[in-house]
């Protein structure tokens, strides 16, 4: 059976997720791989997108559980409509946000308890976690600057303040060195082209691809 690859990219706002998952995408399928990318929460399917404009436009007061279960409720859509399917016939899947930033960003932010996020972890996905996860790290007003220059109105969580972004980024760095065997910490404040050759060397070397792909 064709067994893909899943990536994660992971950090807090205004890293340059977005831009770095595209180059890195392209980088991957130059090499021969069928690469799939989608994005938490939202990617994978209508109903995922539905919940993800629930999420992070306007200024709902979610219960702090109610937002842990609706991330969950998006990432169940995209494994089961998209992720897993797509590991299963051989790609490689790079999602932007998966379970590290529920346990960031609910856990670590907002004061969810740990073991309740590893519950509804396995709930929704069966405890399906990533082959490999980047983490782009910078300091936290430098990425709420480039933030707040993105045009539209997905600023719900870019508005929770420095202290809230301060234990986001601990969280993360936490999260990676609890699991250096998954997580991979790259420094995202240098130019576009240095973070994505620093990702792609990190893919390389710890996923190689199998001969006649490279
Ligand atoms: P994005 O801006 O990277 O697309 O992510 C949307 C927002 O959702 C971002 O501010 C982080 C937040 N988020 C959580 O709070 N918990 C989660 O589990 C995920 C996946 C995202």
């Amino acid at each position: 059976m064709m067994t893909g690859r899943f990536i994660t990219l992971e950090g807090g706002e205004g890293a340059g997720k977005s831009t770095q998952i595209r180059l890195l995408a392209q980088a991957l399928a130059a090499r021969g791989l069928e690469v799939v990318t989608t994005r938490e929460p939202g990617g994978g399917s209508d109903g995922a997108a539905a919940i993800r404009s629930l999420l992070v436009a306007g200024d709902t007061p979610w219960q702090r559980l109610t937002e842990a279960l609706l991330h969950n409720a998006a990432r169940h859509e995209n494994v089961e409509a998209l992720v897993r399917p797509a590991i299963a016939r051989g790609a490689w899947v790079l999602c932007d946000r998966y379970v590290d930033s529920t346990v960031a960003y609910q856990g670590y932010a907002m004061g969810v308890d740990r073991r309740i996020l590893t519950d509804l972890h396995r709930l929704s996905t069966g405890g399906l976690m990533p082959d490999l996860t980047l983490v782009l790290d910078l300091p936290v007003a430098a990425g709420l600057a480039r933030a707040g220059t993105r045009p539209g109105a997905e600023d719900r969580y870019e508005r929770m303040g420095t202290a809230f972004h301060e234990r986001l980024r601990q969280g993360f760095l936490d999260i990676a060195a609890d699991d250096p065997a998954r997580c991979v910490v790259i420094d995202a404040t240098a130019n576009i082209e240095t973070v994505q050759a620093r990702l792609l060397d990190a893919v390389l070397a710890r996923l190689p691809p199998a001969k006649g792909s490279a």
